[in-house]
């Protein structure tokens, strides 16, 4: 696996961007240009950091030994809900610039409220589930509770949220917290501290997670690191008409990997090469990949891409149309412009459904109405963003220092039909064990 891998792939490319200093720019508004400078992305509401302290890693770490162990019988991220057929695009764009600007709806703790401990969580469920559908999002801050992979799981237990897999956990991709609690790292890696992680839904064209929730247990030690997160209706309500008609119709098809063979290789050979992709390489994925030669053009390029899908769906739950395409941040354009640390083989591209390639100008569109949506979240520890996977897309701006955040996914706790019933055995994954350890230096963003 590491051979077949690595033998192939190029050097990371030489392009470079230039990075302002943290010292010399703020955090406040940052975003990207055309002249390769990250500045301000324009996002509407900027929130204040907060100064609650965390506990220390021994501590935050402990998961509570007296709960059961979920590794026993993971529950499988569902099946991705598509229905996006006769969408009437002025009606969805209508309506969705008439939803207030309220993602995430924040919730603040009192004093009183900690001191309830578990207790605020099972007594104000319904209300917090509520306003997760209702906006999107909710920005849980100053709780205590959830500042410890123990604490945590109790909350979310308390709000009766089902955990499951990553829609990627078979690809090996996915590294686990604290498995028995069902927790995944998020990426803290410092070698992956100057990634910028644009918007994208936990989904892939066949599984996505309904809910997730979100949780810093240490913010960046050094400044930076905010959390992005912003309204897919919101996006699809600002997006240039033309071109959300002409995606809509078109449909997207999404490039997850690239592995580069010298062109002149001989044809039987990147024959024998793409079949042994296509069969020891891209079941791991769980995605429905197909092996395309040169889609982008670039001789000898072998990339893996999914399935065509539908950059607009409607929300499971209130049928509302919204933005539901990881575009921000898997479009090759973007990704050159800005802070991005991914080797070739882990570099992501979007196409049209036909494979055709967005204009420039298209990629700038995308880009400024996902922005424009941007709320830039500063967790402090013990903070935690529910998200509704389905509504809410998420990112991760750059950092310095030392991070570490975690996230849990969810399915659909009171749907038997949209969870399914399929279960992960603990043997499974032996092999993902493997592939982890020597793909553990590819970013963990798709
Ligand atoms: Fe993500």
């Amino acid at each position: 696996m590491k051979f077949v891998f690595l033998s192939f792939i190029l050097p990371s490319s030489s392009f470079s961007f230039q990075v302002i200093p943290q010292s010399s720019r703020s955090f406040i508004d940052m975003a990207l240009s055309s002249t390769l400078e990250r500045v301000a992305p324009s996002a509407g509401v900027v929130p204040e950091w907060e100064e609650q302290q965390g506990l220390s890693e021994e501590q935050f770490m402990q998961s509570d030994v007296s709960k059961p162990d979920l590794s026993d019988a993971l529950l499988e991220c569902p099946l991705t809900l598509w229905d996006f057929e006769n969408i009437d695009l002025t009606a969805a764009r209508a309506s969705a610039q008439k939803l207030p600007p309220s993602c995430p709806l924040e919730i603040k703790a009192t004093p009183e409220d900690n001191a309830m401990g578990e207790d605020y969580f099972i007594k104000n469920k319904e209300m917090i589930r509520s306003k997760l559908v209702e906006n999107g999002s909710v920005w849980l801050r100053n709780f205590s509770l959830p500042k410890s992979v123990s604490g945590h799981r109790t909350m979310t237990e308390a709000l009766n949220l089902l955990p499951c897999l990553d829609p990627l956990h078979s690809s090996g991709l996915r590294k686990f917290a604290s498995e028995r609690d069902c927790l995944y790292e998020e990426v803290n890696k410092p070698s992956l501290r100057q990634h910028y992680i644009g918007l994208h839904s936990e989904s892939t064209t066949k599984r996505t997670a309904a809910y997730a929730s979100f949780v810093c247990f240490k913010k960046a030690t050094e400044g930076g690191g905010r959390f992005l997160i912003a309204d897919g209706a919101k996006i699809l309500g600002d997006m240039d008409p033309e071109l959300l008609e002409k995606i809509y119709k078109r449909k997207v098809r999404i490039s997850v990997s690239n592995l580069d063979v010298p062109p002149s290789t001989p044809q039987i050979l990147k024959d024998g090469f793409k079949s042994l992709v296509t069969s020891a390489v891209a079941p791991k994925f769980d995605m429905d990949l197909e092996m395309i030669y040169e889609a982008d053009g670039k001789p000898g390029r072998l990339m893996a891409i999914e399935e065509m899908e539908s950059p607009i769906n409607r929300h499971p739950v209130t049928g509302q149309p919204v933005w539901f395409c990881n575009a921000h941040n898997h479009l090759r354009y973007l990704r050159d412009r800005r802070p991005c640390g991914v080797p070739e083989v882990g570099m992501t591209d979007v196409f049209f459904g036909d494979l055709g390639h967005l204009s420039p100008e298209e990629c700038d569109e995308i880009k400024r109405v996902s922005e424009k949506h941007i709320t830039a979240v500063p967790m402090s520890p013990g903070d935690v963003l529910l998200v509704d996977n389905y509504r809410t897309l998420h990112g991760r701006d750059v950092f310095e220092g030392e991070r570490y955040h975690a996230v849990s996914w969810f399915s659909w706790e009171d749907n038997e039909e949209w969870r399914g019933n399929e279960l992960r055995m603990r043997e499974k994954d032996g092999l993902n064990g493997l592939v982890n350890k020597y793909m553990d230096w590819l970013p963990k963003d798709f």
